[in-house]
């Protein structure tokens, strides 16, 4: 087959001329951080998601670190998690102290394996994080039925799901909160950035206190007030604030987020179809009937009897940027030397972690070269 000469990732950004001239308006605006571009683009996505509140942060990873904290995660406490996810899942719950306590994954969808969760809480269990892995939306209605059982809150790692639904309904609305991540292979970018939604004014409040020093200037909140200058910190925060250049970027790409997903399940399918008679290849499980996966990955997984590095090594040499997602987080140094996890613990993830290849997907990939990744796929076979 010919060599197409430029790389093609295994994910990302779609950026246009509208997305661009959004940008440079804010440029030229009075504001370029603190603008009414972050309200608006709070009120929009939490629109699109059904959620009452969103906080915008300046990543993902500081959106879970300040929805642990609203959640009121201390020293000592801890925190469900899968280990096939990228590290600033579990990075949150360390953040505050807190130990991440993994559960192995079902092997069907590849999240968290609710099975298993009942016999990983213990007195010290605060928060349950799942993972919507590839895009695929977890079962929240039971995973919320174990945690209401032993009063434990529910914060959905809703990176890779932007768009999915369950029972018909967005993500965004059904755990005690739900993060996003907007870095520009997820579905909609802000370069960095990512939200938390809730329902909870009590949360709304704490996330905001967080996204910026602990401070509040709102009268009505501040113990004392000394005048219009007046400021109180009331907790340790950060400064993990998101601009309004950003969030400017946000809301032009979310009018195109609808369009965005549908190419994305278009893509899926074109695989679901090409690949899916390949005995070594396995490609992801479609969700239940009134579901709908998000597809910010296509993980296919390669027979334990196949090599992987050679399939890996060679689609790269073709210019496919292929990728493995993801090293179990259980398998880091740092994780084995702070809390002891060892190779062998969670078997099903490091099934999935030795077999797994992630395709790629976006929406400005087009016919032409998925064709040619197809191809490639199938000239492989080592
Ligand atoms: C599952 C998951 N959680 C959290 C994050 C962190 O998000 P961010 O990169 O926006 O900090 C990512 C980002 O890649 C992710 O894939």
């Amino acid at each position: 087959m010919a060599q197409l000469n430029k790389f093609i990732p295994y994910g990302r950004q779609n950026i246009d001329e509208d997305d661009i001239s959004a940008v440079a308006e804010i440029l030229r605006s009075k504001w370029i951080t603190q603008g009414p571009m972050i309200d608006e683009f709070e009120v929009r996505v939490a629109e699109y998601c059904g959620a009452k509140y969103a906080v915008a942060f300046n990543s993902g990873t500081s959106a879970l670190h300040g929805a642990l904290f609203a959640a009121g995660i201390k020293p000592g406490d801890e925190v469900i998690t899968t280990p096939m996810s990228f590290l600033a899942t579990a990075n949150a719950a360390v953040y505050l102290g807190a130990c991440p306590v993994f559960v192995d994954i079902d092997p069907n969808n590849y999240c968290l394996d609710i099975l298993r969760i009942e016999d990983a809480i213990t007195a010290r269990t605060r928060a349950i994080i799942p993972v919507d892995y590839a895009g695929y939306p977890v079962n929240m209605e039971k995973i919320m039925k174990i945690a209401r059982r032993y009063n434990l809150l529910v914060i959905e790692d809703a990176a890779h799901a932007l768009g999915a639904r369950r029972n018909g309904q967005i993500v965004g609305n059904q755990a005690d909160m739900t993060m996003l991540s907007f870095h520009p292979v997820k579905h909609i970018t802000t370069g960095e950035g990512g939200m938390i939604m809730c329902n909870n004014e009590e949360y709304y409040r704490r996330l905001k206190l967080f996204r910026s020093h602990g401070i509040t200037s709102s009268p009505e909140q501040m113990e004392r007030n000394e005048g219009p200058w007046y400021y109180e910190m009331q907790e340790l925060g950060y400064n993990y604030r998101i601009t309004d250049i950003q969030c400017a970027l946000g809301l032009s790409q979310l009018k195109k987020l609808e369009s965005f997903l549908e190419k994305r399940r278009q893509i899926a399918d074109i695989y679901n179809q090409a690949l899916g008679k390949i005995e070594w290849l396995k490609t992801p499980l479609h969700p239940p009937y009134d579901d709908s996966h998000a597809y910010h990955l296509y993980p296919v997984l390669i027979d334990p009897e196949i090599n992987r590095r050679q399939i890996f090594d060679y689609m790269r040499s073709r210019n496919i940027w292929v990728q493995v997602h993801y090293i179990p987080i259980h398998l880091q140094p740092y994780y084995q030397k702070m809390f002891g996890y060892r190779q062998g613990d969670f078997p099903a993830a490091e099934d999935f972690y030795a077999r797994e290849i992630s395709l790629p997907i976006y929406p400005g990939l087009s016919e032409e070269e998925q064709d040619y990744v197809i191809e490639a796929i199938k000239a492989t076979k080592f």
